[in-house]
């Protein structure tokens, strides 16, 4: 296919707003499914996806359409659907030219649409806005097509108009990627320079990589009759090995084994050339290989590489342990095998005082730590303690140095602080859309969340669109629930990052009886340090059992106690088995349980904690 009969386009919309009801019409439009096909959904491939209703993979597929007496190849390149994922988003839609930009009839424009689109707009693409589910009574056109106008100054006079679901207007949907979506740009005779932008892992031929190929061409590597051939000279042998491609990223040469279109399955094909894309299998092992947004060339002509590249960056770490410390080892082959598709989870191991041995996981946002860890469970088969989630946050030391921390272990201890300039924390800019009676609650929300006001504005008569910046941690904590409980599920809300900010951070450590426990300390803003320690001695108070001796809870910042409960003793009557009135006997008795309290009360700490009272008190059970 030449450039000119190639269209490259994804579809970007609001969680629900119909993205995977329109692929599959469309994939059913051209041929690539069939209409009775129970392969519904085709973009949305995972279980767990299916459950939750939301794309977190992307998906590709491609098909061929003839319009105007022409077939065209047209490539719908999707998106990831959460705002966890957005660089994925911005590489996937950088290897398209143009996106459909879908919006509910009903609801309108919503925090991710806002955030999409400026993904989109920022790649300088075409958009096409089609408004969906115009078979609903409650569609309301002319009022999207004056938010579309408001918020993105976009021209509405084409908008389309359809119901992905019925079908209507759908057809014009081909016609539009067609006639409005520039051809990609790109010439089949230049080096080759690929765009790695979504990979996934094949238990059978591991690591396939989808590229988009922006100059000169790919073959498929060694000639199927080599083995069969008896090669004897350099120069044949030379003739018969096909492609090899290099990564710019790690500078590992590969030998490309399998290519082709995702039509909507793998379909093999003799090469892919300047404005196709398509997937490639190189034998990688990993996906930890393959990194999103790479550029490959052919070995030894090195092409100019794509802007932009940036490893996958954990947002939120937590620690993951097994509840009967013999399940370690199968923990880690869960996590091995689930990291194989998955190289945006970084995994280390730890040890908690409390916990025993396990795993710190660094994950790209909370919708990611959810999806994976509801995937670990079905793997693993078997319950785990995470420990509460934090942010990687920065130190600052007086001598122009910094160190990044992950988890509340590496907070600078006493001596340290002395040392430490300033703390920083990630910060994000929030967009959040709500009706116009929700402003003071949306307000009282993001202030309680140390948000700031930078923006606000209506998008029509009766809708607000509201930008906060926000630190990451406090989106970690209950802002979403709130959020949707005190607008009834009528705000929506999403975020790009914006990097780090000075603040300042305590460690709040929680004690039993004076002795730390590890899993239960944690690192939050100053001001909150008082109300945290408050309410985790009084959660603490309440799984604790009572024992023979008293149990002091207390929660300290820099050693000194601001939280106190107390466990009474349950008292033990070690007296009541002796008759008479033998003093000495009891005075025996009474010396001995004393001890003992000693005795458990310098165990007391981490031990005496029961590994489900972790449980209750970390995932709220
Ligand atoms: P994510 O995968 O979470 O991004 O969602 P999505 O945008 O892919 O939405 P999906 O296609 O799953 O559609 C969400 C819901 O809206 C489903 O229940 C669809 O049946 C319904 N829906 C999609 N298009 C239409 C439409 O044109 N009319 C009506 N009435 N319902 C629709």
């Amino acid at each position: 296919y030449p450039p000119e009969l190639i269209r490259n386009f994804s579809i970007i919309a609001h969680i629900d707003h119909g993205k995977s009801t329109l692929a599959d019409r469309l994939l059913e439009l051209t041929g690539t499914i069939s209409k009775d096909s129970a392969n519904k959904q085709v973009l949305d491939k995972l279980k767990v996806e299916r459950e939750r209703g939301i794309t977190v993979k992307a998906q590709t597929a491609s098909m061929f359409h003839t319009h105007n007496g022409k077939q065209y190849l047209l490539n719908l390149i999707d998106t990831p659907g959460h705002v966890d994922f957005s660089y994925e988003v911005s590489r996937s839609l950088a290897a398209c030219q143009g996106t459909l930009l879908l919006v509910d009839a009903c609801q309108g424009i919503q925090a991710q649409t806002v955030a999409n689109f400026y993904l989109a707009f920022g790649e300088g693409l075409t958009i096409v806005p089609i408004m969906n589910k115009i078979d609903l009574p409650a569609a309301d056109p002319e009022k999207i097509a004056q938010q579309l106008e408001t918020a993105f100054e976009l021209d509405t006079t084409d908008t389309l108009a359809i119901s992905a679901k019925s079908g209507v207007g759908v057809s014009d949907v081909l016609g539009a990627v067609i006639d409005r979506i520039p051809p990609p740009e790109g010439d089949p005779t230049k080096p080759l320079r690929a765009l790695l932008f979504d990979t996934w892992y094949d238990q059978y031929v591991g690591v396939v990589c989808l590229v988009a190929i922006k100059d000169g061409k790919i073959k498929k590597g060694a000639h199927p009759d080599a083995s069969k051939l008896a090669v004897t000279k350099c120069a044949d042998l030379a003739k018969l090995t096909g492609d090899r491609i290099t990564s710019t990223h790690s500078q590992l040469s590969y030998e490309v084994s399998d290519l082709g279109i995702m039509y909507p399955e793998q379909h093999p094909c003799p090469s892919l050339q300047a404005g196709q894309v398509g997937y490639v299998v190189l034998g990688m092992k990993t996906t930890r290989d393959a990194f999103i947004g790479d550029t490959f060339y052919r070995d030894g002509h090195r092409t100019e590489a794509f802007p932009g590249f940036q490893p996958a960056k954990s947002m939120v770490f937590a620690g993951l342990y097994p509840i009967d410390t013999a399940d370690y080892a199968k923990l880690q082959d869960a996590l091995d095998r689930l990291t194989l598709n998955d190289a945006s989870v970084s995994v280390h191991k730890e040890t908690s005082m409390a916990l025993g041995q396990g795993f710190r996981l660094g994950f790209l946002g909370t919708l990611h730590m959810d999806v994976f860890s509801q995937r670990l469970e079905e793997e693993y088969e078997a319950a785990v303690i995470n420990t509460a989630p934090t942010v990687p946050y920065l130190v600052r030391y007086l001598d122009g140095t910094e160190r990044v921390i992950r988890n509340p272990a590496q907070f600078p201890e006493m001596e340290e602080l002395g040392r430490v300039k300033a703390f920083a924390e990630p910060m994000v800019n929030g967009t959040l859309i709500f009706p116009e009676r929700f402003l003071g609650a949306m307000m009282d929300l993001c202030g309680s969340h140390r948000g700031e006001q930078q923006d606000m504005s209506y998008l029509d008569d009766e809708r607000v669109i509201m930008k906060y910046t926000l630190p990451v941690a406090e989106i970690l904590t209950d802002f979403y629930d709130q959020l949707k409980s005190r607008t009834s599920g009528y705000a929506s809300f999403d975020y790009e990052e914006i990097g780090y900010r000075e603040t300042d951070l305590v460690k709040v450590n929680l004690l039993l009886n004076g002795k730390p426990v590890d899993a239960l300390s944690c690192i939050v803003h100053r001001d909150q340090s008082e109300r945290v320690a408050k309410e985790w001695v009084k959660r603490l108070k309440g799984v604790v059992e009572r024992q023979l001796f008293e149990i002091a809870i207390q929660a300290a910042v820099n050693n000194k106690v601001i939280a106190r409960e107390t466990i009474q003793a349950v008292r033990k009557d070690v007296t009541a088995k002796c008759y008479g009135g033998d003093i000495t006997r009891k005075m025996k008795l009474l010396n001995k349980q004393k001890e003992g309290k000693k005795k458990m009360k310098t165990m007391a700490g981490g031990v005496q904690l029961p590994q489900e009272a972790f449980m209750t008190l970390l995932h709220g059970k």
